[in-house]
Parts: structure tokens; sequence; C-alpha cells
């Protein structure tokens, strides 16, 4: 899992995580939204997500300068029958949104064993897996899904309708395993790893997207401007995608069908929209049944019999897991034209450049 040196500079994640907050507090966030927001982009470095980590925020800043996103708005819950709840996020940033939903859903599993929230007017809220992992913290089941802005063709179409809305969902692990997360968008890639391919001046895979005139692309730009992302398993990721929209989109009252702005397009909100379930995993049995269950099944797949080629079989969110432990010792990387751009808004809003822990950066 070793990571290559060259040209990268690393960033202890506390200082990452203070200079996240220092520039949202700079903006109108409150404290604790900033800590919020920024724990989330953090998280997603830490386990490798850079495409949703604290790169985001310069595209984050000009939504809330371009008037599109409201800084100090506070989401706000309502109880809709003892297990339901609807989350308004006001146009806020999405992280506290799910956030207070998550917390919501969690509190009401632990009474009834089960809690579903709805959230409508919300933002992009980032990697799906910070929200999974705030329910396996709390020792719950969960499902997280979340709607997004036009970027995939349904199958058999040509233009962008469906989002690359990330599915996720989770379990706590045992003794001796670790916990289940899937957190996987419905495109055969996320947009956000074509956004830092282009960031760092490299091509793409040709299997990723297709450019302006339906051809394969290997170049970000035109996979990103006017092209398209191609659906994981053709129809079936088209499936998951409009799955994503009828239960983040549809239900809870927000944008849908094509609907929801992009966390790039500076025009108006995103209303975006988010679903998320907990349930308490010992309904059926003990908390500690459970436990040895899932220590069973994490090592009956970490276990079996490899391809050729294979040298370790992974339980779904563990590869990021071990990334996060790594980068917890040694920092978080970045590569210098991202540290400028981030230093950039630093110098914009007046608050301290990131502090460098090892590595060339100016
Ligand atoms: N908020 C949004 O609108 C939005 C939109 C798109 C993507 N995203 C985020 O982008 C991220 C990237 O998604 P992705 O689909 O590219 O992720 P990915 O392809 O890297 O991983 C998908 C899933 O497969 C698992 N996995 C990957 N390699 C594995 C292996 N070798 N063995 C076992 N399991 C393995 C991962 O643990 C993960 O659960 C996600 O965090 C998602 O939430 C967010």
């Amino acid at each position: 899992m070793a990571e290559a040196a060259n040209n990268l500079v690393r960033v202890a994640p506390e200082d990452a995580q203070a200079f996240v907050v220092a520039l949202l507090e700079a903006s109108g966030v409150s404290k604790q939204n900033s800590e919020i927001v920024a724990r989330g982009l953090v998280q997603a470095d830490l386990r490798g997500v850079e495409s949703h980590g604290i790169n985001r925020i310069p595209s984050y800043l000009a939504r809330v300068r371009n008037g599109v996103l409201d800084p100090k708005a506070e989401p706000t819950l309502t109880q809709v029958t003892p297990v339901v709840a609807q989350v308004d996020g006001h146009n806020g940033f999405g992280f506290p949104a799910a956030r207070t939903g998550m917390d919501a859903a969690i509190s009401m599993a632990r009474t009834f064993g089960i809690g579903m929230v709805s959230v409508k007017h919300s933002n992009h809220f980032g990697m799906s897996a910070w929200i999974v992992r705030q329910a396996v913290d709390a020792g719950m089941m969960s499902l997280v899904f979340t709607n997004s802005s036009p970027a995939l063709p349904v199958w058999g179409g040509r233009s962008q309708l469906m989002g690359v809305s990330p599915i996720a969902c989770g379990a706590p692990g045992g003794q001796n395993s670790k916990p289940f997360i899937l957190d996987m968008a419905p495109s055969v890639a996320a947009r956000g790893k074509i956004y830092k391919a282009l960031r760092r001046g490299e091509k793409i895979p040709t299997d990723w997207a297709l450019d302006g005139e339906g051809k394969p692309t290997d170049d970000p730009e035109k996979a990103l401007h006017g092209g398209v992302m191609l659906p994981m398993g053709g129809p079936k990721g088209s499936a998951l995608a409009i799955m994503m929209d009828v239960f983040s989109g549809v239900l809870s009252g927000s944008a849908f069908a094509g609907g929801v702005t992009g966390p790039y397009d500076m025009s108006k909100p995103g209303d975006v929209g988010h679903f998320f379930v907990a349930i308490k995993p010992d309904l059926f049995m003990s908390s500690d049944e459970f436990r040895e269950r899932m220590d069973v099944l994490y090592q009956k797949v970490v276990g079996s019999d490899k391809m050729h080629g294979v040298e370790r079989i992974y339980f779904p969110g563990e590869i990021e897991q071990l990334r996060e432990e790594e980068r917890l010792k040694d920092g978080i990387p970045y590569v210098q034209d991202e540290i400028n751009t981030l230093n950039g808004e630093a110098e914009r809003l007046k608050v301290s450049k990131i502090k460098i822990l090892t590595g060339d950066a100016k």
C-alpha cells in the first residue's frame, strides 16, 4: 500500500482539518458546521478517496461566493412518525444536513430498531462512506443514498440524465474483522476521479467516458465538457442510478429526473436529496452473535481461494481503512498544484496557508 513519493507533499490530518475549518469559518460557516464539513472531506483524503477530499473546497466556496449555497443555513428536522424523520437542508452545506439526518436515524434505531430519514434541499455531501462510518461508529447498520447532477445517460440513451449517484451501506464488524463499508458510484468511475485527473494533468482509461461525439476518450477535459460518463454494467448501473433518484429525489421533495444542479455549476442551488436508514444489528439475535457471524463472513470472504494473479482478497471498505491507518501515521499526500490552489483560497480569505508535514511545498 506504500505510495510513491514523487512530487507529493504530506499534510497531517489535523492540519488539513484546521485549514478547512479556517476557510469555512472565514466564509461565514458556523464553527460546528465547519468542523463537520472538514471532517467529511479529510476522511475522504485519509481513505484515499481524493476525488472527494479537501480539494473540493474551492468549488464549494465558489458556490458560497456566487450566492447559490447559504453558508449560514442550519438544517431543520421534522419528526414524521416515531421511526421516520425529514431534514430540510435549507440549501446549506450537504455535510451538516447529512450528519443531522444520520444522527436522527441512529437515535430512532436505538429505540425502535430502525430509523429512516429523507433529506431535501441539500447539497453535495462528498464521500458517502463518512456517513456510513458515522453509523458504524454508533454500532449500526445503514443505507446511505443520494442523488446528484446529470452525468450518465440511462441505458439506451445518449444524453446526461441520471447522476453518478453513489450507493452506500455498511455494518459493524466483529472482534476479528473489519466493518463492511460499500460505497460505490454506479458509473465505471466516479466523476470526481475525472476532475482529479484534469487537475493533475493525467489521462483517464478509455472505458470511463465518451466525448461529445459519443466516442471513447482518454481526455478528462473532453469527458467532462460535452461528454458522458459510462454506467457500470450497462443497464444495471443505469438502474442503480435511477434507484438513487427514486429514493433520494422523488421521495424527498428535492430535485429529481435530471433537475439537480452540479457542484461546479454556479447558476443555481443544488437541491440535492438524500435517503438514510439506520438499523440496529441485534434485532434478531444478541449483539455478540451478530458480531461473531460478521467475523465468519469476513474470514470466508478474505480467505477465499484466490484468482490467478491476486495476492490478497479484501472486504468492501478494507482497502480504504488500511489506507486511513497508514495516512493517520504518515500524513495525507497532495500534489503541489493542489496545495497552491488551496493556498490561493487562504490568501483570498486572509487565513494561514496549509501546514506542510514533509515535502517541498512552497
Ligand atoms: N456525493 C456524490 O454525489 C458522489 C458522486 C459520485 C461519487 N461519490 C463518491 O466517490 C467515491 C468513489 O466511488 P467509486 O465507485 O469510484 O469507488 P471505488 O470503485 O474505489 O470503490 C467502490 C467500492 O468497492 C470496494 N472495493 C474497491 N476495490 C476493492 C477490492 N479490490 N476488493 C474489495 N473491495 C473493493 C470499495 O471498498 C468500495 O466500497 C465514493 O466515496 C462515492 O461516495 C460521491
